[in-house]
């Protein structure tokens, strides 16, 4: 086996995503929820993957990011932990538990990382939070940020479009941006901003950002499962390519189960004891 192979099945660490900044070799990650999926994506060779609060949307079928629980992401991180040998995996801290009280977000992340054995996790927000994250770090926690459309802050801004488009807002996310990497945040999210922005803090940071929707300059770039398998067919913003048509794919094997059952085709001889 070349030396290349062989490094290419080590479990990739968050130095490893430093390393592949270093030498402009993009970063892959995608959003997980459960063992089987997980275990697929993690087969196919992605270096890192998400459980995101997303869950809240397309497993659990709320509207918002804002109801999923500590417990419930405990639940779907510890689910993907299992089926991963090779990714990084990275938890979402859900809406509430890091909000400005360092000591109770430090409790939360503990949590997070006890009873799911996952590698690292995902916060989103940057001054407002600063004191929480350097809290979490230096117990040994490694953090990435979230920058841009923050979907916990939907209530705030009343809307899922593109963030820092104006100056000010540009300005604040660059400036969130250097905190974190100060705080010692291994790598940030940047979700939904101008790509010329992104390019920006891409080139001001020595940590890597992963966008969504944050254009091509960005050292990786992320998207939630269910969007890119085209499972969702709802939900089409620019930003998305879709891999595959699953909604149809899936409904199609479905159909011809209920035809087979309802024909009394399946189970045949040979399916039977
Ligand atoms: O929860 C999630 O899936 C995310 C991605 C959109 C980055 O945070």
């Amino acid at each position: 086996m070349s030396a290349a192979t062989e490094n290419n099945k080590r479990k990739v660490t968050t130095h490893r995503l430093k390393e592949m900044k270093s030498r402009g070799e993009k970063i892959s990650m995608l959003t997980a929820y459960d063992y089987s999926m997980a275990s697929i994506i993690d087969q196919a060779g992605m270096d890192a993957i998400l459980v995101g609060d997303s869950a809240s949307n397309v497993m659990a079928g709320n509207v918002t990011t804002l109801p999923m629980t500590l417990d419930q992401m405990i639940y779907h991180g510890s689910s993907v932990v299992k089926a991963v040998k090779r990714a990084l995996v990275v938890v979402d801290m859900p809406f509430g538990t890091c909000s400005g009280n360092p000591e109770l977000s430090l409790q939360a992340a503990i949590r997070i990382m006890k009873e799911t054995g996952a590698d690292t996790l995902k916060i989103e927000g940057g001054e407002e939070i600063i004191e929480d994250i350097r809290k979490i770090v230096d117990a040994g926690i490694p953090v990435m940020g979230h920058l841009g459309l923050m979907p916990q802050s939907i209530n705030k801004y009343g809307t899922y479009t593109v963030r820092a488009k104006e100056k000010a807002e540009a300005e604040k996310l660059i400036n969130d941006a250097l905190l974190l990497e100060k705080a010692g945040c291994y790598a940030v999210t940047l979700e939904k901003i101008p790509a010329k922005l992104a390019a920006e803090i891409t080139d001001k940071l020595s940590i890597p950002t992963i966008g969504i929707g944050a254009g091509a300059f960005t050292d990786g770039q992320v998207l939630v499962m269910h969007d890119m398998l085209g499972i969702n067919k709802d939900f089409s913003p620019k930003f998305l390519r879709r891999y595959s048509d699953l909604h149809a794919t899936i409904t199609n094997a479905v159909q011809n189960y209920i035809e087979d059952v309802k024909s009394q085709d399946f189970p045949n001889e040979n399916e039977s004891y």
